[in-house]
């Protein structure tokens, strides 16, 4: 296994920002549980203790004794993690005269702590807190002030323990990236070699241990995730993985076809299975949003155990699940997963392993990992499409006519935005097809159609988003071409809502 940092998760909303920072100093990081400090501690090279919603004197507060951590390895304190040395060790915490948010500048730095090495006073730091440490214990030392927050970083003497008050994982601390890179790289002595490459080759060998000679099965979706786990499992087992790729009837214009090329051309061992007529039999009539969701997820499943049982002897599910989706679960702060989990009861149904050979790594990192492995790009960076596919996106009850033309129309749009080099400047976009029929003049004829909104988000995460602000010169052109050439609709609209208090889909 590779060295590794370990991220104590004490609740905060960025702690998931540490792990990505780590990664990208080419470091690889498990995210655990403030109480679940691995038992397998051998690879394990410093720990670094995220910040939290509570105070550290609340009843309710997370704590965890540091000392035979600290003991063990480099620990860095961030915010709380920072809070909770200095009063496990006998300094004092208390609520802020004002609460510090937002940016500051530090005013004094220790230019001879490790920590600090190469950053300079004047650099921005991030605060977010209503906690402030008002007295060191005795053995630790301020090593940088801004001009509100005299303790804003402190050292243990003579230890390798270190607390920033501030928040060096978000992008505005201009010397975040700096600070955690001497954590890592100078004071934990990462070797700084978890890279891609470094991953697949780890992962294939592992997956080659673990699967020997059985079979797996897979649910590709056309989406980036499903398809980079499967290209990686079969690089460790090849044909040995069956994937089944099941079209509802309500994916993109021709992208069954496209995508099954693609998957060929990777030389992955696929089964296409057309079930739209039975998706389109079970929806007949059906406009409630969840009900829809729940007709489409059972009957993936339905359709994938059929197919999958036309197999001989498999023994392991392959899936796609990436480490934002599992963080979500093992979330201490008791956060539910989405609703949005489409196939949650399959391997429960199948009685199979679970195999999820891209648990621990990030969206951005599961494409740099299908970039390593030679997939292409349009793969890769494809826009986030919802696992129910466009019945999302015709409010109300779905028919085959109606599929028809919201496939066209977000073609239209969709290649748009590729001709125009705006495809890759959105997170996500599409068509959704609404229950209005409004008055228009074509010619000298009354046209009395549809009306469509045409949606375009910006986004890191799809946890908030915002409406992207594409030129009205390309907005023009689509509602156009979409009128002119989508039969059925005759009124375009543009949705400027944000999430929240929006979402994304529109059901
Ligand atoms: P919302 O609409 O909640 O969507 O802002 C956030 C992200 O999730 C996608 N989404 C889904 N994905 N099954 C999925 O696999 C679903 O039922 C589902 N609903 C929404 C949405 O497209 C966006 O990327």
């Amino acid at each position: 296994m590779p060295q590794k940092i370990v991220i104590l998760d004490f609740g905060s909303q960025t702690t998931q920002l540490i792990g990505r920072r780590v990664r990208e100093l080419n470091t690889y990081c498990e995210i655990v549980p403030y109480n679940k400090f691995p038992a397998d501690d051998s690879d394990v090279i410093g720990v670094i203790v995220s910040g939290s919603p509570f105070s550290v004197y609340d009843q309710k507060a997370f704590r965890t004794e540091l000392a035979p951590i600290a003991d063990r390895y480099p620990v860095l304190g961030i915010c709380y993690g920072a809070q909770m040395m200095a009063y496990q060790n006998g300094g004092t915490v208390e609520s802020a005269p004002s609460r510090e948010y937002g940016r500051a500048i530090l005013a004094k730095v220790d230019p001879a702590d490790a920590l600090f090495a190469g950053i300079n006073v004047g650099e921005t730091v991030w605060m977010s807190h209503g906690d402030t440490i008002t007295k060191l214990p005795a053995d630790f030392s301020i090593i940088a002030s801004t001009d509100d927050v005299p303790c804003a970083a402190f050292h243990v003497d003579g230890r390798k323990m270190w607390g920033v008050q501030f928040h060096p994982e978000v992008f505005h601390s201009t010397c975040g990236t700096q600070l955690l890179a001497n954590f890592v790289n100078n004071i934990c002595g990462s070797k700084a070699d978890w890279s891609a490459e470094s991953y697949i080759e780890t992962t294939v060998t592992q997956l080659r241990r673990e699967l020997g000679n059985d079979k797996v099965v897979l649910g590709l979706s056309g989406g980036v995730d499903s398809s980079v786990a499967a290209v990686l499992i079969s690089r460790a087992i090849g044909d040995n993985l069956t994937c089944i790729f099941v079209d509802h009837g309500l994916l993109r214009k021709n992208e069954f076809s496209q995508v099954m090329d693609d998957y060929r051309c990777l030389g992955l061992n696929v089964i296409g299975v057309d079930a739209s007529a039975e998706f389109f039999a079970a929806l007949a009539g059906v406009s409630d949003p969840e009900r829809k969701r729940k007709i489409i997820g059972k009957g993936f499943i339905d359709v994938f155990d059929r197919e999958a049982h036309k197999l001989q002897g498999v023994r392991w599910l392959g899936q796609g699940t990436i480490y934002p989706d599992r963080i979500e679960s093992l979330s201490i702060t008791g956060t539910t997963i989405k609703s949005h989990h489409n196939v949650g009861g399959l391997p429960e149904k199948m009685n199979l392993r679970l195999c999820e050979p891209l648990k621990w790594l990030f969206k951005d990192e599961v494409r740099a990992v299908g970039r390593a492995l030679g997939m292409p790009e349009h793969l890769i960076s494809r826009h986030p499409f919802p696992g129910p596919g466009l019945a999302v996106r015709i409010l109300g009850d779905i028919t085959p006519e109606k599929v028809r033309i919201l496939q066209d129309a977000d073609d239209i749009f969709i290649s748009g935005l590729r001709e125009a080099g705006l495809y890759d400047q959105v997170w996500q976009a599409g068509v959704i097809l609404l229950p209005v029929q409004s008055v228009g003049v074509m010619g000298d004829e009354r046209t009395y159609e549809s009306a469509v909104a045409l949606r375009a988000v910006t986004s890191t995460d799809a946890m908030t988003a915002d409406w992207a602000h594409l030129p009205y010169e390309f907005l023009a052109k689509v509602s156009n071409e979409i009128i002119n050439k989508v039969r059925g609709v005759n009124r375009v609209t543009y949705d400027i809502s944000s999430k929240p208090p929006a979402t994304i889909e529109w059901e």
